[in-house]
């Protein structure tokens, strides 16, 4: 990676003359960077370029050649790798387009390129890149006309075209990249590599990246972890994995999409993910100027109350708390502001505030124990100076003890201001909204780093041997779902809690079982062939004498009948009737990250209510514990409005089963256990039901 950049020596291969070739851009930008090392310009039609000496080939370069930049149509791509590696080059950045983007046959280009980089063991960058920059190393191997400021952000992007966008907002912000880099097709070199070289790069501070889709979804998380233990990772996701759209037979597998995937991983490994490229701009800014907060206490100060209010009523959606002052605060700003301002949070110093009476309210403020950051907000009334306190806030820059962020809220008169704090490295915004969104963002990523200590997955020791059997025992019969009593066996093995149930064939076998397990009972077609039973009129619930489970079972026989012809029965299952709060548990997996454990509400209101959580296992602690607490309804699980609280760790329990058997059984592709019910506290959880899916073979 040292190689991709901090090279000593690079050779352009396809360097050209020619001012509107990408090879003669990426060799201008190589030495407008003022790169201090070697270049060599590749071309075997040119004697000079740009002033170099040309070479004809890579093997005709006298010395060492520690980087190639490939820019030469994507058919002469396989030879150039060849002749990089007799060369003995480390580190390969192709450029050119037309690979796996274009279909099979560029598919095919691209896995050359890849299998002749391993052959020679090269890094390779691309291809169908812009290229990379690393401004501390003076070097703009890409061919973009844009050169950005040093600075402390690394960005990553899959996209050419965000790569574009973000460049020339950089040069408006005036906001300073340390690497640039864009990844193209991965070939070799992706993010979870770039992130592991980026956690130790002294020059960055922050990282955004601009992300489609995983190549190797595990690395990732595990790189972004580590990484994001020592610094903040700032992800724009969009697109889709290929197992996305995948027809999934489970509630689980329809309520995980990809997407929600991307969610549970960068959840688990502290990243931030944000939804719109302004947004990755917002927040980059705020995290590569300002020292991160120590707490979650907010304190705005503004010229109008309006916005004041906004910024405050900001504050419960970006997880920030409006401080309250100390008592000393308070008298010390009554002693200085004019009768008519508001001493309290927000503090208003009214709409003809003066710079100075806007700087003595900051540090003011500053100086409270519980204020940990700082908005400034600004309305661009007639009565006050915008430029002068611009300039005030501006010396705020690189040297405060807490992030302080403006939001100077108008258009053309604000935006001044706005370019002056830009250049002073203190960001400022268009609306209180965003400046709270982006000092919340730097206290939702401390919360997330300083909670994610455990870093130990629970194992559970299940009976593997019992699995096995089950499902040697399905495979056998050449299905790949499994009955519910299948289903339930396995759940057993790993020591799940099932109610009590008896299969029976005829109605009076069904009224002897409900006799024994102890009416009420619950009744439910046994079926592989039905996923959800309730559906086709295969339950019934709270069935009380023997008279009614014999009805019962007749019933549920001919509504499955007539409804599902053709569906193996293998006759009516009658369960002991526990009590509790209806959750819904399950895992899917994903070609990406492995298996997705799901939890959230259950009942059949599930794919409405959308009240679920994910997490990627093997599972720590609190993994579990935060997405048992990230659902809507996890306050019914408490014991919200005076009912009992639920056995909640024998839930999480639960939870870590049924994880388990998914890590140790990679043929199980789906299980869902909905409902689960959850007991009051002390009573246990119980998976009522079971549907497991099995991989197909070949
Ligand atoms: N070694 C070195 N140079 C060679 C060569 C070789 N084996 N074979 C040809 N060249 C020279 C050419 O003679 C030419 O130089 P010249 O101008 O002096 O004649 C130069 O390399 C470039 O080759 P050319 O055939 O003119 O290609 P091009 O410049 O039109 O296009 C790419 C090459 C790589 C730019 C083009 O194929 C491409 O992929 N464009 C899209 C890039 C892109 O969008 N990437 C993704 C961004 S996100």
């Amino acid at each position: 990676m040292k190689a991709l950049f901090e090279p000593e020596s690079i050779a352009v291969v396809g360097a050209s003359n020619d001012e509107r070739k990408i090879g003669h851009i990426v060799f201008n930008n190589l030495i407008q960077s003022k790169f201090s090392g070697e270049l060599y310009p590749i071309n075997p039609k040119a004697g000079e370029i740009l002033g170099y000496k040309a070479y004809p080939s890579l093997t005709a370069v006298p010395g060492r050649v520690e980087q190639v930049v490939v820019c030469v149509p994507s058919t002469l791509v396989p030879s150039v790798m060849e002749e990089a590696g007799i060369k003995g080059v480390e580190a390969v950045i192709v450029i050119t387009a037309g690979f796996k983007e274009l279909g099979k046959e560029g598919a095919k280009l691209e896995r050359q390129v890849g299998d002749i980089a391993k052959k020679y063991g090269m890094r390779v960058l691309g291809p169908n890149c812009m290229g990379i920059m690393n401004t501390h190393h003076k070097m703009n191997g890409t061919f973009t006309n844009i050169h950005p400021m040093s600075g402390s952000i690394a960005m990553a992007s899959q996209s050419g075209a965000v790569c574009s966008s973000m460049l020339d907002w950089s040069t408006k912000s005036r906001v300073g990249f340390s690497k640039f880099i864009s990844v193209g097709n991965k070939v070799d070199v992706d993010e979870a590599d770039l992130l592991a070289y980026l956690k130790d790069d002294p020059d960055t501070n922050v990282i955004g990246m601009y992300l489609e889709g995983a190549n190797r979804g595990r690395e990732l998380m595990k790189e972004a972890f580590r990484t994001t233990q020592v610094k903040p990772i700032i992800v724009l996701k969009s697109g889709r994995t290929s197992s996305g759209s995948k027809a999934a037979s489970s509630h689980t597998g329809a309520l995980s999409g990809s997407d929600k995937v991307y969610d549970a991983a960068f959840q688990q490994s502290n990243v931030i993910r944000v939804n719109t490229i302004d947004e990755l701009f917002d927040l980059l800014q705020v995290f590569a100027n300002m020292p991160m907060p120590k707490g979650d206490g907010l304190a705005i100060v503004t010229n109008a109350g309006g916005h004041g209010v906004m910024a405050a009523d900001a504050c419960s959606d970006y997880g920030l708390k409006l401080a309250s002052f100390e008592k000393s605060t308070i008298e010390k700003l009554k002693g200085y502001l004019p009768e008519a301002a508001n001493v309290y949070n927000p503090v208003d110093v009214l709409g003809d505030a003066t710079a100075a009476r806007y700087d003595f309210a900051i540090k003011t403020v500053m100086e409270d124990p519980n204020v940990s950051c700082v908005a400034v907000l600004l309305a661009p009334l007639d009565t006050v100076d915008i430029k002068a306190v611009a300039e005030h806030l501006a010396t705020f820059g690189g040297k405060v003890s807490m992030p302080v962020v403006g939001a100077f809220v108008g258009g053309t008169k604000t935006n001044k201001g706005i370019e002056l704090l830009h250049e002073a490295n203190v960001p400022c915004y268009d609306s209180p909204d965003k400046a709270i969104r982006a000092l919340g963002a730097m206290v939702r990523y401390k919360k997330m780093k300083d909670a994610s200590t455990d870093t130990t997955p629970v194992v559970i020791n299940g009976d593997k041997d019992r699995v096995k059997e089950i499902i040697e025992a399905v495979r056998r019969t050449g299905r790949t779902s499994m009955s519910e009593s299948e289903g339930k066996e396995i759940l057993r093995a790993y020591g799940v809690s099932v109610p009590v149930e008896i299969t029976a064939k005829t109605p009076e076998e069904a009224a002897q079982a409900a006799v024994k397990i102890g009416l009420p009972v619950v009744m439910k077609i046994d079926s592989p062939d039905i996923a959800h039973k309730s559906d086709v009129g295969g339950v019934m619930v709270g069935v009380s004498s023997e008279e009614a489970v014999r009805h019962g079972f007749e019933l549920i026989m001919s509504r499955v009948r007539s409804r599902v012809p053709g569906a193996a029965l293998n006759g009516v299952t009658i369960c002991q009737m526990v009590k509790g709060k209806e959750v819904l548990m399950g895992m899917t997996r994903d070609e990406q990250f492995g298996p997705v454990i799901t939890f959230g509400l259950g009942g059949v209101f599930v794919e409405i209510m959308k009240d679920v959580a994910q997490r990627i296992a093997p599972l720590t602690k609190h993994d579990v514990d935060t997405m048992v607490r990230s659902i809507r309804s996890y306050p019914i699980l408490t014991g919200a409005r005076g009912g009992k609280a639920a056995d909640i760790e024998s839930l999480k329990d639960t939870i870590f089963k049924l994880a388990q058997i998914a890590l140790d059984f990679p043929e199980i592709s789906e299980l869902e256990v909905n409902p689960v019910m959850v007991g009051d506290e002390g009573k246990g959880t119980y998976a009522v039901d079971a549907l497991v899916v099995l991989r197909r073979e070949n």
